[in-house]
């Protein structure tokens, strides 16, 4: 098992490079094997939740190649529909395959996904679209069998009664190829539904809508190869954001979309963290000092649930009373908080607010990721803290932050991975 060594207390400074978006490259890999030929795909980060997802694609028949962060997939030899469900079980977005099967073959067996468990994340409305478009669901605690129902496959209405990301991509995914038209309502609006629609497109589909609550999807025939960049990760910028304003520092954070950032930029820099937005780039400066704030988390465009964790740890150290609402994963504050406590901070927590009292500082301590983006929060914690915090778990970090010590260590971070 390996850990993280950060050695706190030193503010951030330089350049950091923010890689391709984990939650968009991890929908569009499985809607690649739609294609008929070879999709190219670039900008797609080094991160275990892609290598996971390339060995199941390689596993039913795609042929892969990748060199530094292009990936080519040709799906046209895919033989099964029934992904390996060790893999399967190893990560959240394997649901996709469930969409992108039906979509191609009619038919999917794909076992329930595994991933960051810090809530019950149930997927009936993945189900509900699949049942909508035509398919026979056989859902058992161990997997999810779809075949064509008695009137076969088919475009339809479906209005999701939550609004669910990962819904909305499956849908799209396996409505590409059928006949007729999809409409879905109610439809997340994140920039990683606006990639997918986008990466689709490129290859034929006829998508509109995306970004929007309502997404509407014209079957066609077939998608052709083509070549796609992956957009910049939202929520990778997020975090090295809140690190500089938790550690304070001056930090040019390039190769993003700004317009994405603002529902997080916004609450820094009423926090007391200065921002100049540029075209692809935002720098952030900050003296450390930070206020007091208030941030409900909410779907795009709102303050994002994956960075809930990093502003948490900036209010932790924020002069005041800050209040955090949660509602779209009610638990999550489970997988961080008393973490953050053994470190000094002050956080009440009262159903879905946290209620956060500024310290003035925080210690080091040996801390335990419970998953992806408490990691995350912890990482930024011991950067800020004074002393030494071991960060345990982190193969959860791994999942979806790429070069994530080169990166920090980039920015004059003291934090080094410890093999055990
Ligand atoms: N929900 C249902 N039924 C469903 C689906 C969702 O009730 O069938 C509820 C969930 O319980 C939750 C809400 O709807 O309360 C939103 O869930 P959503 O489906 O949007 O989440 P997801 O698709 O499982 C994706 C990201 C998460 C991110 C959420 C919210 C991927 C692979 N994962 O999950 O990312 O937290 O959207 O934005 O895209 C992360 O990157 O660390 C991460 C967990």
């Amino acid at each position: 098992m390996a850990r993280y060594e950060v050695i706190g207390g030193k503010p951030l400074n330089g350049a950091v490079t923010i890689s391709g978006a984990k939650n968009a490259v991890v929908a569009i890999l499985p809607a690649a094997i739609l294609v008929n030929g070879v999709c190219r795909i670039e900008n797609v980060p080094d991160i275990s939740d892609v290598r996971i997802l390339l060995s199941i694609l390689e596993g039913i028949g795609a042929k892969i190649t990748r060199e530094d962060g292009t990936v080519e997939i040709d799906s046209t030899d895919i033989h099964s529909t029934c992904p390996e469900p060790e893999l399967v079980k190893k990560m959240r977005a394997s649901y996709y395959l469930m969409g992108a099967l039906l979509g191609r073959f009619g038919k999917a067996h794909v076992a329930l996904p595994g991933g960051c468990n810090f809530a019950s994340r149930p997927i009936d409305q993945h189900i509900k679209g699949f049942a909508a478009l035509g398919a026979d669901v056989e859902e058992t605690e161990e997997y999810v069998a779809l075949q064509p129902g008695a009137n076969g496959l088919q475009g339809n209405r479906i209005s999701l009664d939550v609004v669910s990301v990962g819904a909305t991509v499956n849908i799209m995914i396996a409505a590409v190829l059928l006949p007729g038209q999809t409409i879905i309502e109610n439809a997340a609006k994140e920039p990683h539904i606006v990639d997918l629609a986008n990466f689709l497109n490129t290859m034929g589909a006829q998508i509109s809508g995306a970004g929007t609550d309502t997404v509407k999807i014209r079957g066609v025939e077939a998608l052709q190869g083509g070549t796609y960049a992956i957009i910049p990760d939202q929520i990778e910028a997020g975090t090295y954001l809140a690190a500089v304003a938790a550690a304070g520092g001056n930090v040019l954070v390039k190769n993003v979309i700004p317009k994405h950032m603002e529902c997080i930029t916004s609450k820094l820099a009423e926090m007391g963290a200065e921002i100049i937005n540029y075209d692809d780039a935002i720098r952030i400066r900050c003296d450390g000092k930070l206020h007091h704030t208030t941030v409900k988390t909410r779907p795009y465009p709102g303050f994002p649930t994956d960075m809930q964790a990093q502003i948490c740890v900036c209010m932790t150290l924020a002069s005041g009373v800050s209040r955090l609402t949660e509602s779209v994963y009610e638990t999550r504050f489970f997988g961080y908080c008393s973490e953050l406590e053994s470190m000094g901070a002050d956080i009440q927590i009262n159903g879905k607010t946290a209620i956060v009292t500024g310290a003035d500082r925080l210690y080091g301590s040996t801390v335990t990721a419970k998953d992806l983006r408490a990691g995350a929060a912890l990482i930024i914690a011991g950067l800020a803290a004074e002393g030494t915090t071991y960060v345990k778990n982190i193969h959860y970090v791994e999942r979806g932050y790429e070069r994530l010590i080169e990166k920090f260590t980039g920015l004059g971070a003291q934090i080094r991975r410890i093999e055990d």
